[in-house]
């Protein structure tokens, strides 16, 4: 493992760490996972605390932090969407001073991406994105060491995005892709395609690592070659269900189905940050059901539930990936 010093650093986008450093962070969430597997302690960050801020909902994010907080020796506080003053009665600068003076490291979940910068710009202590709309950084980490157990290396992996390709999950991996010399392709309804300047600079930096972005609106070119088809919810966290009959509209051509993973690669995985709907058993899966008429959304049952579904391997590794986080920022 080569050797980073990120102590004091925040996580806030992947754009701001370098691919050496992403490197350094995913070896050491494997060598987490590994010590995990043969119950070897490691305990390295006793007696520090972690504050967990969540203004939207979370199982895999909020569980992992939590699990790896208390792996490492730390205690948690959770602040939950409705529970504290901020935002509210708390502006963020205020509310990181406070903070940052009771806890080692702060944890935001949230809306938009100035917000984690506010809270960090103001922390003494480090400031991890656990999801803004824009960006979904310790989600990239989880998902590199998936496609490293998978395949061995990214190096020259071909990863194919299906649906909201504007939103945190498509925007993230686009960095990724950039920064780790993967080929992202990025398949959608063009008003769906990141912001044209966050694409320029992804391409920027895919140049130097010999990675590449290809946007398209043709499913068949976005399946060709591919190794890892991910997708997405097509209404993210914080969106008005106004959105969802437009969104059905436009994206049900680039739900992930059998048919179109067997257009890609022999080797090829299926991806999903999840929580995902693949049948009716959600709340929002059997409403939409009843209102449209669809049984599964962004990707079919058959895919989810298939041998090529590495979704639970990946969910597994946010809480790997977020230990070494937490776990090289603060210095363990
Ligand atoms: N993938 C992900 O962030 O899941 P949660 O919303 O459950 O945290
Ligand atoms: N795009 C999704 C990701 C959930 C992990 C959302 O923001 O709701």
């Amino acid at each position: 493992m080569g050797a980073c010093n990120l102590a004091g650093r925040d996580l806030l986008k992947l754009l701001d760490y370098t691919p050496e450093e992403i490197d350094y962070l995913v070896d050491l969430a494997a060598d987490y996972k590994q010590k995990k597997q043969q119950h070897i302690p490691v305990d390295t960050l006793r007696g520090r605390n972690v504050a967990l801020i969540f203004e939207k909902t979370s199982t895999r994010t909020r569980c992992s932090f939590e699990v790896a907080a208390h792996d490492l020796g730390m205690g948690t506080t959770y602040l939950d969407p409705t529970g504290s003053q901020i935002g509210k009665k708390e502006s963020i600068a205020d509310t990181a001073r406070v903070l940052a003076s009771m806890f080692d490291g702060i944890e935001y979940r949230g809306f938009g991406q100035e917000i984690v910068e506010e809270l960090a710009k103001y922390s003494k202590v480090p400031v991890w994105n656990g999801l803004t709309n824009e960006f979904h950084p310790t989600q990239m980490l989880a998902d590199l060491l998936t496609i490293r157990e998978v395949f061995g290396s990214e190096k020259g992996i071909c990863l194919s995005y299906f649906g909201d390709a504007r939103y945190n999950t498509g925007n993230s991996l686009m960095v990724l892709g950039a920064k780790t010399g993967m080929h992202v392709t990025l398949c959608s309804a063009a008003k769906y395609f990141p912001d044209p300047k966050l694409v320029e600079v992804c391409r920027t930096i895919a140049a130097e690592t010999g990675g590449s972005i290809t946007l398209t609106e043709d499913p068949d070119e976005g399946a060709r070659n591919a190794d890892v088809f991910y997708t997405d919810v097509w209404v993210s966290m914080g969106e008005p269900d106004e959105v969802w009959q437009e969104r059905i509209h436009d994206l049900t051509p680039y739900r992930v189905t059998m048919d179109l993973m067997n257009k890609g690669s022999d080797r090829a995985v299926f991806m999903h940050c999840l929580p995902a709907f693949h049948d009716l058993g959600t709340g929002i899966g059997q409403k939409i059901h009843d209102k449209y008429g669809l049984n599964e959304m962004e990707v079919t049952d058959e895919v989810f539930e298939s041998t090529k579904s590495v979704v639970f391997q990946e969910a597994e590794n946010r809480m790997h990936t977020i230990k070494a986080v937490m776990a090289a920022t603060l210095g363990a």
